[in-house]
């Protein structure tokens, strides 16, 4: 297991604390978990350290000191996270609700893995970037592994989040500007004082653990839905969920990859820009204000990567309109399911397409934050 550049290729071990590799270029894994199997899925654990046989961390691959570190690790980092249930809204759409985590999203999958590696291999501090899910995630998972953590929000940050990162006793720095502004701002530190990055977007062991939301939809239901709906802002679950769905492809335990539809801002689209006119770098946009604060990034460090997928496997790219995200946020409440705003754009982007296009059967959308989150 080694990081290698997605740049120039030059290699580092995964005990590095560079953030990304000298020639600027951000870092993929290399690791091959065994091919898919069922029979080794720990089904004594509840939580998704029961897929450990996949993820990078008992060493599979590698006999190095951090890998052999972190087979214990895990358990000290672990929250509970994962196992959330699939809810059929209707007789078309599936609903997963990964507002069932620990700290209320979705990034709980990528942050109990990232953590428990920064512990394996002795990290004491990290600081993060995030429009504040991220940061909850990753604020809670160090609270538990005794890591100091600073998260960089940006102005207007929901103060439920806020109040959220801080309670588990990180540093809270809000940062003047956009989603993109705060980053920058983050990045800047890292390069100058040599942070550990706990990044969910240039880190790779985030996807390593998003990518179980495929294997917990692929043992709960036996099958993967025909049309798999994914929120796209820096695609840490897009990405997870390709590479999950790649190892099932592999395992042969599905036939052909799903139908793939990720959902944009129409507010904030440079994915959705650039797959119109066939480009494979993200589309210089100009982000506008959107109540789905979870999506809008406009400039996605993995999005040539992301682009890379999208063709290969033939996604859809469409965005979520502004004018119906409340709609859809109070359509899913009468049901019972309160969501945040960024999980509502989501269905009101599954709404938009049905009207257009009619009837899409077994499709599944995740319920990736939890409303209480996004009310101010
Ligand atoms: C609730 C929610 N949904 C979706 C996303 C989008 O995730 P990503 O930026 O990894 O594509 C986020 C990211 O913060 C989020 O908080
Ligand atoms: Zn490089």
């Amino acid at each position: 297991m080694k990081f290698v550049c997605s740049a120039c290729g030059a290699t580092a071990p995964v005990t590095t604390r560079a953030a990304r590799c000298a020639c600027g270029g951000l870092w993929k894994l290399d690791f091959k978990p065994p091919l898919f199997d069922p029979e080794l899925i720990d089904r004594r654990e509840w939580s998704l350290f029961r897929y450990r046989a996949f993820l990078p961390l008992d060493g599979a691959e590698s006999a190095d000191s951090a890998s052999t570190q972190s087979i214990e690790k895990w358990r000290a980092v672990t929250l509970g996270e994962g196992m959330t249930p699939i809810v059929a809204l209707d007789e078309d759409t599936l609903l997963k609700m990964d507002y069932f985590m620990p700290t209320l999203s979705f990034k709980d999958r990528g942050a109990a893995v990232l953590v428990a590696h920064a512990a394996a291999i002795g990290v004491e501090s990290v600081v993060q970037d995030s429009s504040g899910n991220a940061g909850n995630s990753v604020a809670a998972y160090c609270a538990r592994a005794g890591i100091a953590c600073e998260i960089f929000v940006p102005e207007g940050t929901s103060p439920a989040k806020i109040a959220m990162i801080k309670s588990h006793g990180a540093t809270v720095t809000i940062v003047p500007g956009s989603r993109d502004r705060c980053a920058e701002v983050c990045r800047a530190k890292v390069a100058d004082g040599g942070a550990y990055y706990a990044s969910h977007v240039f880190n790779p062991f985030f996807y390593e653990g998003t990518k179980t939301y495929i294997y917990e939809v692929w043992e709960e239901l036996g099958r993967v839905p025909a049309h798999i709906f994914v929120p796209l802002g820096n695609g840490t679950l897009f990405i997870g969920i390709v590479k999950g769905l790649e190892e099932l492809l592999a395992a042969g335990l599905i036939a052909r990859m799903p139908k793939i539809i990720a959902v944009q801002s129409e507010r904030c689209d440079p994915i959705a820009r650039a797959w119109e006119d066939g480009a494979a770098e993200p589309a210089h946009i100009t982000p506008m204000p959107t109540l789905a604060e979870g999506i809008a990034i406009g400039v996605p460090a993995r999005g040539a990567e992301i682009l890379e997928y999208v063709y290969k496997y033939g996604v859809n790219v469409v965005t979520a309109p502004e004018g119906r995200i409340l709609e859809a946020r109070a359509a899913l409440a009468a049901k019972g399911i309160y969501c945040e705003h960024t999980s509502a754009a989501t269905y009101a982007a599954y709404l938009d397409q049905r009207d257009r296009h009619g009837r899409i059967y077994d499709s599944l959308i995740p319920m990736c934050g939890a409303g209480l989150k996004s009310d101010h």
